[in-house]
């Protein structure tokens, strides 16, 4: 994990205030499920934000993100050729290693983008991923998922796009060796429920306000069956049965 400084590529708006950030990598160490924490170099901000990776490719680091406020706002003013902030790459991502056989990808709205480069890093390794993306209207990044995954399954809460519903409807987790889910915690608690229901073991990516980003303040733990835990150092990514152990 390292704090450093790199050049912005691109920052690109791919739909209503998503936007999509390459910025160099540095050699900086990055695996599915994890995050940097972001900031503009120069910045009057005092914190860092968390954004997930998107895609790790060999020199560069793909971020995709929604404006929310001061911070998300300022990074879409970055434009290519300025300089932005990072420390990272921070957290316990998903358990590629552990994983073989067929696993499903359930993410919602911008829990989606680091499903992204899970299922790259799954599908090097000989894992058949099956992926369930769930959007309220606009589609976005599911061509990203198509050179990753053998079926993309695509839900829109009103139907303009693919089935009309939540995508849990679509998934049927006995099928599969294991499901990671990230998104709205309603949908990763259903996910969750699901495959508790049908023995299949699964792993969400939790989602809390951050302020060091590396486990000193304690300011994103939470309850968990196994304690407390902070969200930035020993998830975002957990086993579904410590984080919703009743489902
Ligand atoms: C591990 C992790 C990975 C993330 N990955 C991504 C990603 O890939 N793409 C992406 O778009 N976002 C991601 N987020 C969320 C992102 O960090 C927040 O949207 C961002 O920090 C908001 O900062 P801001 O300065 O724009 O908004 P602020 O001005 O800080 O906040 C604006 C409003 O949003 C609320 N808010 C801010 N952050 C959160 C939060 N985490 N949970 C609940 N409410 C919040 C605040 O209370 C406030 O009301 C991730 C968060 C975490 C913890
Ligand atoms: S944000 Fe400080 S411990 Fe997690």
């Amino acid at each position: 994990m390292e704090y450093f400084q790199t050049s912005v590529i691109s920052n690109i708006c791919i739909s209503e205030d998503i936007f999509v950030m390459v910025v160099g990598r540095n050699g900086a160490p990055a695996s599915a499920g994890q995050f940097f924490m972001l900031r503009a170099t120069g910045s009057a901000l005092t914190l860092l934000r968390p954004i997930s990776i998107f895609k790790a490719e060999a020199d560069t680091l793909h971020f995709m993100y929604r404006i929310i406020g001061k911070g998300t706002r300022e990074l879409s003013t970055l434009r290519a050729g300025d300089t932005v902030s990072l420390l990272g790459a921070l957290g316990t991502g998903y358990p590629i290693d552990k994983m073989s056989g067929k696993v499903a990808l359930v993410g919602g709205g911008l829990g989606i983008p680091p499903l992204c480069e899970t299922a790259k890093e799954l599908t090097a390794k000989g894992v058949q991923v099956d992926v369930y993306l769930g959007y309220r209207d606009d589609l976005f990044a599911v061509e990203e998922f198509e050179p990753h995954s053998r079926d993309i399954f695509v839900s829109t809460e009103k139907g303009e796009e693919g089935y009309r519903g939540f995508v849990t409807d679509l998934l049927k987790p006995e099928g599969y060796d294991a499901v990671f889910t990230c998104g709205p915690e309603i949908m990763m608690r259903k996910v969750a429920a699901m495959c508790a229901a049908t023995k299949v073991p699964c792993w969400c990516s939790m989602e809390h306000r951050m302020a060091c980003g590396i486990g000193a303040c304690l300011g994103c733990s939470v309850r968990t069956a196994e304690g407390m835990k902070r969200v930035c150092k020993d998830g975002p990514v957990f086993p579904s049965n410590i984080i919703f152990p009743n489902k």
